[in-house]
């Protein structure tokens, strides 16, 4: 049995393609807004089948990438790093996500000081906390993470414009297994990936494509886009679970089922 997690969303309400910040945005294909709606509410509803608590944020007007909730900060053991964005079209999220935390009676809520977006680039695996930089976060946030989470850090660079958040390019699924793209990062980076994890899955460049990575893994079961149906056969020869959802209109942002998901990682806390 994998225990329940808890998920943090942000209902689609406001979601649409408005600026160019990432290179997804630039195609000018148009957001189907009820496609879109549909596509997030049965992510939702996938994470209560697999029997996770899924709680929600308000939208705000104006902020159309709000729902990609993972970039509203990083919780683990229930302690809380706020988010701090590098482009000023997403700065009020920001604040925004910070406010949900204090309001949600969080004991250990910190400012952040430097750029870093949330889950996006910050991901927790077990026994360190990997940080992604080279596109958003800022490579001093590993102060600023080894304060908070008392954990050691592991920055890895990302080279590719298209997997320019950490969560784009690698998914940690669960004891000791990743599954990553290694041409999104430098060298330096797949020497330090390959020594933390145990297991590492290479994802071939078609399911990379698709943001296959973009997926969230409860240790056995992981949500994943459809289209990486490769990665889905690498995923369950490792031992675990594919559960495929159709998130298609959030790529036209750049964006998949993990980056629509948060996890509140409480004090009782889950694993990695
Ligand atoms: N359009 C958003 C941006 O470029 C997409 C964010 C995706 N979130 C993520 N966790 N990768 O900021």
């Amino acid at each position: 049995m994998s225990p329940g997690r808890t998920y943090l969303m942000c209902p689609p309400e406001h979601f649409a393609v408005e600026y160019v910040i990432n290179p997804w945005m630039s195609s000018g294909e148009p957001v189907n807004r009820d496609r879109a709606r549909r596509q997030w509410q049965a992510l939702h509803d996938t994470y209560l089948d697999l029997g996770h608590r899924v709680d929600l944020i308000d939208p705000l007007p104006g902020l159309p990438d709000m729902v990609f909730a993972a970039n509203g900060g990083t919780v683990i053991g229930g302690r809380v790093l706020g988010a701090r964005f590098r482009h000023p079209e997403r700065a009020a999220e920001g604040p925004a996500y910070l406010d949900w935390f204090r309001r949600r009676g969080y004991p250990v809520v910190h400012e952040p000081a430097c750029v870093n977006e949330g889950e996006g680039d910050i991901i927790f695996a077990g026994t360190a906390i990997l940080a992604g930089h080279g596109f958003r976060t800022d490579p001093s946030v590993r102060a600023e993470l080894a304060a908070v989470f008392g954990l050691p850090v592991i920055p890895v660079r990302l080279v590719d414009p298209r997997y320019y958040h950490l969560d784009t390019a690698l998914c940690v699924l669960g004891g000791g297994v990743a599954a990553y793209y290694p041409a999104a990062f430098d060298d330096a980076a797949r020497t330090a990936l390959a020594s933390h994890f145990t297991e590492l899955i290479e994802a071939k460049q078609t399911d990379a494509e698709v943001l296959g990575l973009n997926a969230v893994s409860d240790g056995r079961h992981v949500v994943l886009p459809a289209e990486a149906d490769h990665l889905a056969t690498q995923i369950a020869a490792a031992g675990f679970e594919p559960v495929p959802v159709d998130l298609s209109e959030f790529r036209k942002a750049g964006g998949g089922p993990k980056c629509c998901t948060l996890e509140l990682r409480h004090a009782d806390g889950t694993g990695e």
